[in-house]
């Protein structure tokens, strides 16, 4: 029998409740600490302030068992924890670099409040030296004596898969300065049963950025390629199934798309790019990534532009907001690249999500919006219904179920512009739809068009 420890978690975003509800479902003690009241008393009656799949089932299991519960009193939360994990939000400046004004908080809080030995683990992404700086913080400002020591634990959740990718981590990655601390964090994460990397703090810290940058940089690498296999007449869908074969490279992470969005890569590429910069280094490979972020969420919208010309007084349909299927996260999500451009031409929207509508009315209300104006609607049938043009954004079940008949019978002009290659060409091509997507030929008369016989004579 693995002991279970009392455990208390600073903040209750994707992070720390995900990581709170987990070590409570293994059978830790927890206690979730927020200074949202009204956030609070949602969760105490299993009500997530997340859109997770599985999890208020997990919150209502556990707090039905006793083994967590949620408060603002962090005073009583975190006086006599054995671990106390910081999982508070770490957003990014307008220079690149990392707001940590959260952690410092939380840091100050836990100095004034312990009243016995602890493990504090930053759990938050947070630049290289964050731990050293939480460590000083906490010398600081500590009240009773006791011994408080610092590690490191990032997480690599992604959203809709939250809870399952925290149970079934591929690893759990630990940095320590003492055995103690190691030794408590083993044990913590002992009846999790996984794989454990036990590095130094700083490595830690940087094996988070280091994995997520990686994988933002497959996916612009890819969307780089897939920019020139529509120039050069290729399919990336086909390239990257090629490639995958070769276990070096792997089968993930290879869809070409309308770029990535979210929390996380956005935030992290910029975080490295700024760290490297302050030390005098240029990261050339991530600041690449980023660059082709930024060009390829917009990619559609240009290429449509050369085709209509002007969205002025045309009904377009907008299929999927958020920034991935499964979540209601509307953060650097291509929807919000693309919709003010829209809007700017006079473009009359109709937006269709199935849980991210709600987020996104906060920024763009229903109604007239500049020239243009913005619909919600409930299905994608009447986004879809005497549309002149449509773009896929997210790869939600409920929109690739739309048949491609159904944008040739419901829409005045069949023209579609697909940011995640849900379909085959062949078939829209079947259906009579004109339809574009990423890095693969297009249907329509234009197929090689941007390629001068001057070009192609030069290649031949
Ligand atoms: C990511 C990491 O996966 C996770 O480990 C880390 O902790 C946080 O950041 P998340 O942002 O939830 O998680 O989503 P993920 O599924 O990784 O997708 C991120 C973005 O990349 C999305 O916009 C997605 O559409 C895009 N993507 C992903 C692609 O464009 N192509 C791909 O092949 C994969």
């Amino acid at each position: 029998m693995s002991r279970k420890y009392k455990i208390a978690v600073a903040g209750t975003g994707y992070v720390g409740l995900v990581a709170g509800v987990c070590f409570a479902e293994i059978g830790h003690r927890v206690t979730c600490v927020d200074i949202d009241e009204d956030k609070v008393n949602m969760m105490k009656h299993g009500l997530s302030p997340i859109y997770e799949a599985g999890l208020e089932e997990l919150m209502r299991k556990n707090y039905a068992a006793g083994r967590i519960d949620y408060t603002t009193d962090y005073k009583s939360a975190y006086k006599d924890a054995d671990a106390i994990f910081i999982g508070v939000g770490t957003p990014m400046l307008p220079d690149g670099s990392v707001d940590l004004s959260y952690i410092e908080t939380v840091t100050r809080q836990i100095a004034e409040s312990v009243e016995k030995d602890c493990l504090v683990v930053v759990k938050s992404t947070v630049p290289v030296g964050t731990n050293d700086k939480v460590e000083q913080l906490l010398k600081d400002f500590i009240i009773n004596d006791v011994r408080v020591e610092v590690s490191s634990n990032p997480e690599f959740l992604a959203q809709g898969s939250a809870v399952h990718d925290t149970l079934h981590a591929a690893r759990i990655i630990i940095g320590t300065e003492s055995k103690w601390a190691e030794d408590l964090l083993m044990k913590i994460y002992k009846p999790f049963n996984l794989p454990i990397v036990s590095v130094s703090r700083r490595s830690a810290e940087m094996i988070k950025y280091a994995s997520n940058d990686f994988l933002a940089l497959k996916i612009s690498y890819m969307n780089d390629i897939a920019n020139l296999c529509e120039l050069v007449g290729a399919n990336v869908q086909d390239v990257a199934r090629g490639m995958s074969f070769d276990e070096r490279i792997g089968s993930k992470f290879l869809n070409a798309g309308i770029g990535y969005g979210g929390s996380c890569f956005p935030k992290d590429t910029m975080a490295l790019v700024h760290l490297a910069r302050k030390h005098g280094y240029e990261l050339r490979t991530v600041k690449a990534a980023i660059d082709v972020n930024k060009d390829q969420k917009t990619i559609l919208y240009k290429k449509a532009c050369r085709r209509l010309i002007k969205f002025n007084g045309l009904k377009v349909a907008v299929l999927g907001l958020t920034y991935k299927p499964g979540t209601d996260d509307l953060r650097e999500s291509p929807s919000l690249d693309n919709v003010p451009l829209l809007l700017e031409q006079g473009a009359y929207i109709y937006a269709y999500d199935p849980v991210g509508t709600e987020n996104f009315k906060n920024k763009y209300p229903e109604g007239k919006i500049g020239n243009g104006s913005v619909t919600y609607v409930k299905c994608p049938a009447d986004a879809l219904k005497g549309a002149d043009v449509c773009f896929i954004f997210t790869e939600w079940e409920e929109i690739k179920a739309v048949k491609p008949a159904e944008y040739k019978k419901l829409m005045i002009t069949p023209l579609v512009y697909d940011g995640r290659n849900i379909y085959d060409i062949e078939e829209m091509q079947r259906a009579g739809v004109e339809y574009y997507s990423i890095g693969r030929p297009g249907v329509s008369l234009d197929r090689y068009n941007h390629i001068t016989l001057a070009e192609t004579a030069a290649t031949e």
